[in-house]
């Protein structure tokens, strides 16, 4: 049988790197009042990066690509299938998958973006692999760029402190032994409203609020029920048990979500990767970026078994098992 497995992995994070100081001080000159204990104390956050006006997420999502391309020891002629996972894309239309093919200077190959916020990269991993296993692809770049910074609204701390920007990339490809065990994708879109954008553009206009809006207790307390559930749903489908896990590569939204969630699957704090610390709430980035920082650091090693789980707007979750 075909599979597909992780051949190589990258990522890219903007040079502005605001701790939580950097940001008490910047909200401080409107009017809004935060605190460096308070923000690390609820969420585990001590710094994000932020892009300039000049950076989109298809250029966070061409240098992770390149990376990953480079770890994989493939070039970007071998690539024939780019899925940009985000919410925050270049522009309305074309995608920004299209938008990364011109950057990395390859052409033909099918290139398409999977909206579904913070599960974005869940998603487009597991319509790769489905790709890869058919045998409609055979080298994927699996990419989660988003810049949230530009959705934030910073008159309100309840939000604003919890984003940030960056791009995590990995390299698909078919394989004879398995990578990507088992998928599962879900959404409930009876709960659109507790984490959304909901402005739209209409005649040359944004119409409606174009800035992040969140009900953080309701999203908590949804994540934790759900991130459980589908983590013993893609076992379940595997035939493994969370023993078998080495490491859970989560969204990395915030500490205490993942802290909850490993309690709820018996895994030890120790067999979590976290990076949220560094980057803050990247949405579709913050998976495949927690697993290239884990990669690049030694922390996970080929031959270990992942399960990568993200939940968020829509609301939508899912989660991946894969033998690296
Ligand atoms: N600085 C200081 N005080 C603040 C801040 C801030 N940045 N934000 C809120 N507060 C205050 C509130 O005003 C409130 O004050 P009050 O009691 O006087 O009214 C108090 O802190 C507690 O507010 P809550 O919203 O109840 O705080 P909570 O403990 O629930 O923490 C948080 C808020 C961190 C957002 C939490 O609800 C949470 O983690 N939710 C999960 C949502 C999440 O992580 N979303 C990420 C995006 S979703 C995703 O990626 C899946």
């Amino acid at each position: 049988p075909r599979h597909s497995r992780i051949a190589g992995t990258g990522s890219d994070l903007p040079p502005l790197r605001l701790t939580n100081n950097d940001l008490v001080d910047m909200l401080a000159r409107r009017g809004v009042e935060t605190s460096d204990d308070w923000i690390v104390e609820r969420t585990g956050i001590r710094a994000r990066h932020f892009v300039g006006d000049d950076v989109n997420a298809s250029d966070l999502a061409t240098a992770a690509a390149l990376r990953a391309l480079e770890a994989a020891g493939r070039t970007a002629a071998d690539v024939d299938l780019i899925i940009v996972a985000t919410s925050t894309p270049d522009m309305v239309f074309p995608s920004t998958a299209s938008i990364v093919q011109r950057k990395l200077g390859v052409f033909g190959c099918a290139a398409f973006d999977v909206q579904a916020v913070c599960s974005g990269f869940i998603y487009a991993l597991s319509v790769a692999d489905a790709m890869v296993k058919a045998g409609s692809a055979n080298c994927a770049l699996v990419i989660g760029s988003e810049v949230f910074s530009r959705l934030l609204d910073f008159d309100d701390r309840t939000t604003c402190v919890l984003f940030g920007d960056g791009a995590g990339a990995v390299l698909l490809e078919a394989s004879d032994t398995p990578g990507v065990v088992a998928t599962k994708l879900h959404a409930d879109g009876r709960h659109l409203e507790i984490l959304c954008t909901p402005g739209t553009v209409n005649g040359g206009k944004v119409f409606g609020d174009p800035l992040l809006k969140m009900d953080g207790p309701a999203v908590f307390k949804l994540a934790v029920g759900v991130l459980g559930d589908v983590a013993n749903e893609v076992l379940e489908l595997a035939g493994r048990t969370t023993s078998d896990v080495d490491w859970l590569v989560p969204h990395q939204a915030n500490i205490r979500i993942m802290q909850s969630t490993a309690r709820k699957l018996k895994l030890p704090a120790d067999r979590v990767v976290v990076t949220v610390d560094e980057h803050g709430n990247t949405s579709a980035a913050s998976i495949p970026l927690a697993l290239d920082v884990a990669i690049r650091s030694g922390q996970i090693q080929r031959g270990q078994r992942l399960l990568l789980e993200g939940v968020g707007g829509g609301f939508t979750w899912g989660a991946a098992l894969v033998d690296y």
